[in-house]
Order: C-alpha cells, then sequence, then structure tokens
C-alpha cells in the first residue's frame, strides 16, 4: 500500500514537473523570450512562482484576473524599473493654483471611455526605464491639443526624459514638474522629431531640444484634489471638461500580472497618500452591471505605459469610489494653448 502510494506521488511529481517545462516551453514561444543558458534557471523559477500566484488568484478573486504576460519572468529588481513615479513631498509649492472643480455645462454621464476618441494616440511602452511620468505628462497634452486643433499629434517623452532635469529621467518623476518645466521651454516637441530611445537602454540621453519642432504648449495646470482628499465625483467632472487626468498610484506586485476585471486589493487601500510608485492616466469610469451573485462596481478606466500586451489592450479597470491604490488623490489637469 505505502509503495503504491509512493508511486502515485512519484507519478503525479513527474506529471507536474512535465507540465511546468511545457508551460514554461510555450511561454517563452509567446512573448518571444530568449535567455542565455546562465539565465535559464532563474528565469524558469520566476515564471513558475508567478504561475503559482496567478493560479491561486484566478481560483479565490472573482473581481479580477491575472494572466501571463512580458513581465511573468522578472525578478523583483528588474520590475522596479518598470514604475517611476516621484512626487514632491510638498506638492502645493509647485503648481500652479486654479478652481480645482471646473462648473459642468452639462450633467455627468453614467460613463466616460476616452479609449477609443480619435485624439488618443495608441497606448505606448516605457520599457526598462522609470519614466512613467512622462508618459503620463504627454497623453493629456495629446488629447487636448487634438480637441483644439482637430490634428492629431504624437509628442515626445523623451524629450522630458533626457531635457526636464527637474524630473529624474529614467528614475522617476512627476507631471505637475513636468508641466512646469514645458511652459519654461516653450512647449513639448513632437514624437516624430523626438523618437523614445531609453526603453531598451534604461537611461536618459543628451537633451535635444528643437523649439522648431514643438507640437503643444502648456497654458495651465493643477490638481483636482489640491488636499489630497479624495474626490472622484471632481474627478469624474474634470474628465469631462478637461480631458485624461494622470494620476499616481501605488503598484503591489500582483499589480503586474492584472489581465482582466476591476482590480482591488484590501492591501491597496493605505493611510498615507504619499505613498504611490507608478504614474498612470485616468481616461473614463463606469460601472460594471448587477449580477444573481455580484453587486455593481464602479471603475475607473486607466492606461498603463507597458505597452498594448499589457492588460486590456494597455488599459486595466479600478475600483472607483474607494481611494484605491491613492489613485484619487493624485489626480491632475492640464490647458493646453
Ligand atoms: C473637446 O472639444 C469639444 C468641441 O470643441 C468640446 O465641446 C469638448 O468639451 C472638448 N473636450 C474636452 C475633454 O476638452
Amino acid at each position: 500500500m505505502k509503495f503504491l502510494s509512493a508511486i502515485i506521488l512519484l507519478t503525479v511529481a513527474v506529471a507536474m514537473a512535465d507540465k511546468d517545462e511545457d508551460d514554461w516551453n510555450f511561454y517563452k514561444f509567446q512573448f518571444g523570450k530568449k535567455h542565455s543558458p546562465k539565465e535559464e534557471a532563474n528565469r524558469k523559477r520566476n515564471f513558475l512562482a508567478r504561475q503559482r500566484v496567478m493560479e491561486k488568484h484566478n481560483k479565490e478573486n472573482k473581481d479580477w484576473q491575472m494572466g501571463h504576460n512580458k513581465f511573468s519572468d522578472l525578478s523583483d529588481d528588474e520590475k522596479v524599473s518598470l514604475l517611476g513615479a516621484k512626487p514632491a513631498i510638498r506638492r502645493e509649492r509647485l503648481i500652479s493654483r486654479e478652481a480645482a472643480v471646473p462648473v459642468l455645462d452639462r450633467a455627468l454621464p453614467a460613463s466616460i471611455d476616452y479609449r477609443t476618441d480619435k485624439c488618443m494616440q495608441p497606448v505606448k511602452d516605457q520599457g526598462q526605464c522609470g519614466s512613467c511620468w512622462s508618459f503620463a505628462t504627454i497623453v493629456p497634452l495629446e488629447f487636448n491639443s487634438c480637441n483644439k486643433t482637430g490634428t492629431a499629434v504624437a509628442l515626445s517623452e523623451q524629450m522630458l526624459v533626457d531635457c526636464d532635469t527637474g524630473n529624474g529621467g529614467c528614475n522617476g518623476g512627476m507631471y505637475d514638474r513636468a508641466w512646469q518645466f514645458i511652459q519654461a521651454k516653450g512647449g513639448v516637441m513632437k514624437s516624430s522629431s523626438y523618437s523614445y530611445t531609453s526603453g531598451s537602454i534604461g537611461t536618459a540621453e543628451t537633451c535635444k531640444f528643437d523649439s522648431t519642432a514643438v507640437g503643444a504648449k502648456v497654458a495651465s495646470f493643477g490638481w483636482v484634489t489640491p488636499s489630497l482628499v479624495p474626490d472622484p465625483t471632481a474627478i469624474m467632472t474634470n474628465l469631462q471638461s478637461n480631458g485624461p487626468l494622470p494620476s499616481g498610484i501605488k503598484i503591489l506586485d500582483s499589480f503586474y500580472s492584472y489581465a482582466s476585471g476591476v482590480y482591488s486589493d484590501p492591501a491597496c487601500i493605505v493611510d498615507n497618500k504619499y505613498d504611490i510608485n507608478h504614474a498612470v492616466v485616468i481616461v473614463g469610469y463606469g460601472t460594471t452591471t448587477a449580477t444573481s451573485t455580484d453587486p455593481a462596481t464602479p471603475y475607473w478606466i486607466v492606461r498603463n505605459s507597458w505597452s498594448n500586451g499589457w492588460g486590456l489592450s494597455g488599459y486595466f479597470f479600478m475600483k472607483r469610489g474607494v481611494n484605491m491604490c491613492n489613485i484619487e488623490s493624485w489626480a491632475a489637469f492640464v490647458k493646453v494653448v
């Protein structure tokens, strides 16, 4: 009997190892991963650890699902370079003041979704550079400039990474300081004249500012919630009047594997409002339809800068109304000239 159990156990273990090997090989194929023999063992270990977390999460959590993506085999150190929000400790000093909540010219709709707006550029990829802040700076400028002129425009994140010495290039920064920089510089260049290169090299390059290739200018900007007190309604109102709004969030490890659903995690509701490490852009909001088992859940539609291969074609939904990951404390708006 004992012998039989041992055989069964052994068979199961061998079958699991085979499955692990198959899953790993399929993953490498699916995401075009090529590792040196030296790297292979570590990468496989990271991948399998992630796979266990994912299987458990997807069994237990009905709100949102995890899935493999290009980050599944990364180490914790490597994941840190995918972030890059560095808020100023006393942010009020840095930003121009303006009435935070615009007066509505029409009723607040049940939902807003700018993802498919003709003024929205394709989702970009910051790569191995902590430049999320630069991407979050640019999205509302592209959108608002296009909405004003009627012509789509792609603007240069690289210019900010290279030239804005008030921010930290690939070591982090913040969109309020970047808008201030653009205002002082007389505009931000078009990406066609200054394309993004730091994603693969992981560092800033020499500044190559050229005022003749400026594509948008900053008129004014401000915080939606100047005192950091979360205000979902003010964010919804600003979305309607001022377009997409960058915000800062705290990233937990599980978030890297977000695949679909409305992201929430009790560990991401924190007392310290300054606890953020990633800049993203709120581009809309909505509410899930209630079912017999699940209540309706309000959510934000949020744009990330990890390519369109991550999450929901580059976007994610985050629970709305509970200041999840501090997202409702850091929204800011910008107006173009
Ligand atoms: C976009 O432009 C239209 C037409 O001028 C205007 O009504 C609308 O408020 C603008 N949207 C945003 C978000 O600025």
